[in-house]
């Protein structure tokens, strides 16, 4: 069991997806309370279903400043506290150039990586300043935030600027005994990969299936991660394993990076 993560609570947003939902199951294993958001209402839904009753299941969209307001002021009324916020939740960027770039897509992708990120801390900074014990945040970015590549320059921005959100944030958070880390992973096999593997294929002239082994192979550890494994560096950061460890960007990348 990882330390200090029993009986304590967590917001996992983002939680109907593939590494949302593996964090959920993984800090709910570890015995904490955990309010599971998505604007997937069904998906947490049927997570709440499955774990039980320290698990509550909210429909809200994270790029809502009211809606983040709400899942906060529910957690706390229904369990008392949020002593970690995991900000998950995040989309993939149409495969364009910049050259071609979409502003529709621009949008979105800032609103639901960047604005709900921002969002999210403001709240749990609120919040965690009221508890004697504070709080740990952890926000998934990703190794798009740390290096470009083609075709992905809204998402690749976007990642960056979570990284670079946090960079501030655990300025102002660590005089507060606040924690703040990034979790930023490599390719993980999850439902928001099928369509960049479609559009970086057709980029690349080439077809799906070996666009997907090229992308194993570029891998030093030859394969996608699986979305667990994701969930238990972020449950490790969130936990009191790793009290000195405050500003951090984690790859978990099977050695895609650097
Ligand atoms: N899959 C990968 O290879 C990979 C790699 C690096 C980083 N990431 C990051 O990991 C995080 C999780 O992605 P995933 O791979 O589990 O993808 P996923 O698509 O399975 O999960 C994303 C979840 O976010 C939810 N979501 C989207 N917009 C929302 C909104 N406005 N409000 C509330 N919820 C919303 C979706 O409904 C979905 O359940 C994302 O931030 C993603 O950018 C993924």
């Amino acid at each position: 069991m990882l330390k200090g993560i029993a009986g304590k609570t967590a917001i996992v947003t983002g939680a109907a997806g593939g590494i949302g939902a593996a964090a959920v199951r993984r800090l709910h294993a570890e015995g904490a309370n955990v309010v599971a958001v998505d604007i997937n209402q069904a998906g947490v839904d049927a997570l709440a279903t499955e774990l039980g009753d320290r698990v509550l299941a909210i429909g809200a969209d994270v790029t809502s400043p009211e809606d983040t307001a709400k899942f906060f002021a529910t957690t706390v009324e229904k369990f008392g506290s949020v002593d970690m916020f995991y900000a998950n939740a995040g989309v993939e960027s149409r495969v364009l150039t910049v050259a071609d770039f979409d502003i529709n897509d621009f949008e979105k992708v800032f609103a639901v990586n960047v604005l709900s990120a921002f969002l999210g801390a403001s709240a749990a900074m609120r919040q965690m300043a009221t508890q004697p014990e504070r709080g740990k945040i952890v926000f998934t970015a990703s190794i798009a935030g740390l290096k470009g590549d083609a075709g992905v320059g809204v998402y690749v921005a976007s990642k960056h600027a979570v990284i670079g959100m946090s960079k501030s944030l655990m300025k102002e958070a660590g005089p507060q005994g606040i924690r703040v880390n990034v979790v930023a992973p490599g390719v993980v096999d999850t439902r928001m990969m099928r369509p960049l593997e479609e559009g970086l294929a057709g980029l690349a002239g080439i077809d799906v299936e070996t666009f997907k082994g090229a992308m194993s192979a570029a891998v030093p550890m030859g394969r996608y991660a699986e979305p667990e494994e994701i969930a238990a560096t972020a449950a490790w950061l969130l936990s009191d394993e790793v009290p000195y460890m405050h500003g951090e960007v984690v790859t978990v990348g099977g050695g895609l990076w650097p």
